[in-house]
């Protein structure tokens, strides 16, 4: 009888494999890329996307050496590109290989946006010239790209750090949890730099908005919410949103940088209103924090927990202390060349070739930049090490690397409008800390511990697993006059000597 048994199950097992592995097979087109992964089909990437987050990728990378390939998950094929030089093509065929849909789920489902916003930026005209996603990018550009506008956003949020540097433990050393402490800094240098004087997060119970990233992917994929990112939801719906509602119908964003007031003609000239026009600064708040604290932290491991990158990263902010030019974010660079985890994803429109590939309709492209960031073909043997000179070049010097491989910012049609302040604001704070403090960790014996990563799907960058106890302690007294004249001539910092006890 168990015997009987074990054979009905082991029959109806096996059946159900051939069932798969045909379906699998007979539904695989041979001009698309090669399908792997399918020793349990359409289970094996499953699995192994979820133990080994973006890292899978790389080993398949490794395993495979394709320059492209097909993942068949349930009801979904997702095409993975390797190589560099497929990487252009996808980035050109901003119609079939699109960006769009996926920013339109992301403000359906993430941002809260209601169906009357819904329609205006989702709607079938998308794709169109004078669409709110077509436009809405070039719509910031007089605020991020080099200017007045970027100049004012940047000297603010520099101005922020300065100050907050300056009062911080009156002078006496303190003790933080690294990442908690760098975040709180980066967080209200940006958005005080963004929102002015009204800046709605200096209102402590807006605290909890650290509370919504976490549940991104719950709200992204509709995965019940409610119950599943209960705090997300929470700070959403009830603090950030109410919050940004409040600031825009008391016409603070007048008083804000022009980055706001360019976000907040955009909304209202495409016909956005109210809380519509609110939930979309969920969007942009996610956008321009998420990324530049987690940089900003590793920038700040990566410097301070080397002694050989600390001096020499000191000496270099110490001999320029003069003017420091803006173009100086080398160790940003690799900073995000060499922790950055993100996944770029697209939807293909309709058939569609690539190169010799077919891909089909419906299906998902993908490219993951620790894939083309831990490439020794395309970096060198030295790709696995954190390498503050990296991106460093005299005058003369010609770049070794292609100039695409660096893919921290996205690229072609989608390319990070918010790349010059972000690495104006982050090296400008590393450096202003160099300048100051040193860190040391309050760990037993006092060591310098890589904290493990958490990679979540959503973000470029990871955040720290583990907590980095350190204590931040002055260097000296001296008191520091920190000038931001335009990213165009350079950060100037100009050291005063004061009397003993200032600082
Ligand atoms: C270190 C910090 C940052 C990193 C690593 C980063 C990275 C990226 C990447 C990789 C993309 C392309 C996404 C894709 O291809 O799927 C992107 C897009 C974008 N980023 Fe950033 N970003 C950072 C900071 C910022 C800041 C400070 C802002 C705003 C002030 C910003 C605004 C945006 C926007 C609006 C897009 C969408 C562009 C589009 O729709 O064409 N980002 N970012």
């Amino acid at each position: 009888m168990m015997t009987s048994m074990f054979a009905l199950v082991l029959g109806s097992v096996g059946a159900a494999y051939v069932f798969v592995s045909a379906l699998l097979y007979f539904t695989q087109d041979s001009k698309e890329p090669p399908a792997i992964e399918t020793a349990l089909p359409f289970i094996s990437p499953l699995l192994g996307l979820v133990f080994g987050m973006q890292q899978y990728y790389v080993k398949l990378r490794d395993k495979y050496g394709l320059a492209i390939y097909t993942l068949r998950m349930p009801g979904q094929r997702i095409y993975v590109v390797n190589s560099l030089s497929l990487i252009p093509a996808v980035q050109r065929q901003i119609k079939t290989i699109a960006f769009a849909p996926i920013e339109a789920q992301a403000v359906a489902t993430v941002m809260g946006i209601g169906p009357a916003g819904n329609a205006i930026i989702g709607s079938d005209k998308m794709f169109e010239a004078d669409s709110y996603l077509s436009t809405f990018v070039p719509s910031t550009h007089p605020a991020l790209s080099p200017g007045p506008g970027l100049d004012a956003l940047s000297g603010a949020a520099i101005r922020y750090a300065s100050g907050s540097l300056a009062k911080l433990g009156g002078g006496k050393p303190m003790a933080v949890e690294l990442f908690f402490w760098v975040r709180q800094e980066l967080f209200m240098a940006t958005t005080e730099s963004i929102y002015g004087p009204k800046n709605p997060f200096r209102d402590p119970a807006l605290e909890q908005a650290y509370d919504f990233e976490p549940g991104i992917m719950a709200h992204m994929l509709q995965a019940w919410p409610s119950l599943l990112a209960r705090k997300s939801l929470h700070a959403r719906d009830r603090l950030l949103i109410p919050a940004f509602e409040k600031y825009f119908a008391e016409d603070s964003h007048l008083q804000g940088s022009l980055l706001v007031q360019c976000r907040y003609e955009h909304n209202t000239s495409h016909g956005l209103r109210g809380r519509d026009v609110a939930a979309t600064e969920i969007g942009q708040m996610v956008a321009s924090l998420t990324n530049s604290v987690a940089s900003a932290f590793w920038m700040v491991y990566h410097v301070f927990s080397d002694p050989v990158v600390l001096a020499a990263c000191r000496a270099e902010v110490e001999q320029q202390l003069v003017k420091m030019e803006v173009d100086d974010d080398d160790d940003v660079h690799e900073t995000l060349r060499y922790v950055h985890i993100r996944v770029s994803a697209r939807v293909v429109m309709e058939d569609t070739m690539l190169d010799k590939y077919l891909l089909k309709k419906g299906a998902t492209v993908m490219t993951i930049t620790p894939v083309q960031h831990t490439d020794a073909s395309l970096w060198g043997p030295t790709v696995g090490k954190f390498d503050h000179r990296r991106f460093l070049r005299g005058p003369d010097e010609k770049r070794t690397t292609n100039p695409a491989a660096f893919r921290s910012f996205g690229g072609g049609a989608v390319l990070c409008p918010g790349r010059h302040f972000v690495s104006t604001e982050v090296m400008s704070f590393v450096a202003l800390l160099l300048l100051r403090f040193d860190l040391k960790p309050t760990t037993k014996g006092g060591k310098w511990v890589t904290p493990r990563k958490n990679y979540p799907m959503t973000s470029a960058m990871p955040t720290p697993k583990d907590k980095l106890p350190v204590e931040i302690v002055p260097r000296d007294q001296r008191k520091w006059r920190v000038e931001f004249s335009s990213s165009s001539k350079g950060v100037e910092m100009i050291a005063e000597d004061v009397a003993k006890g200032g600082l």
